[in-house]
């Protein structure tokens, strides 16, 4: 199923990742694609939001993956767009939170495909800048 939503504010990319974040059950698995700078930490403010996170959301850029802990459910943030080689996944037992209770949220995950279990939520933002410098078409896409 997929369905295209139009953004034409970062509000909107938030409220739509608050949505998403509150109709989240434990095992999803969120995939978030998108260029640079197109939004995937504003949707993922969102989702926090939405799942009840209190502490606020940055990107994991020292590390792969960040917990928090204060929502409904975990949240096991990815961003993985340092990543040089997939078994850096495995360092950090990645199965321990693709396959347990919590929510995952995964920036880039293109760049590991190979590990993507089959049922996940994919979630793509992009840019149409003949519509307008904060114009975005976010696809979400459940298999
Ligand atoms: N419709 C929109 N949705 C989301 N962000 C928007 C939108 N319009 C403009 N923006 C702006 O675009 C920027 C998005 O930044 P953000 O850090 O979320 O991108 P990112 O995809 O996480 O980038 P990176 O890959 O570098 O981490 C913000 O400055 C935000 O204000
Ligand atoms: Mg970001």
């Amino acid at each position: 199923m997929t369905e295209v939503i139009e953004s034409r504010s970062e509000k909107d990319t938030f409220a739509l990742g608050q949505k998403l974040g509150g109709d989240c059950r434990p095992g999803d698995i969120v995939l978030l694609n998108g260029d640079l700078g197109v939004g995937k930490t504003v949707f993922t403010k969102g989702f926090g939001k939405g799942l009840g996170i209190e502490e606020p959301i940055s990107s994991p850029t020292f590390t792969i993956m960040q917990i928090y802990e204060s929502g409904r459910l975990p949240l096991y943030h990815f961003d993985v767009y340092r990543i040089a080689d997939p078994e850096e996944m495995d360092e950090i037992g990645y199965e321990d939170y693709f396959f347990g209770e919590g929510v995952c949220l995964i920036e880039w995950a293109s760049l590991i495909k190979e590990l993507i279990p089959e049922h996940v939520i994919c979630v793509t933002i992009e840019k149409e800048l003949d519509k307008g410098f904060d114009y975005r078409t976010i696809t979400i896409d459940r298999n």
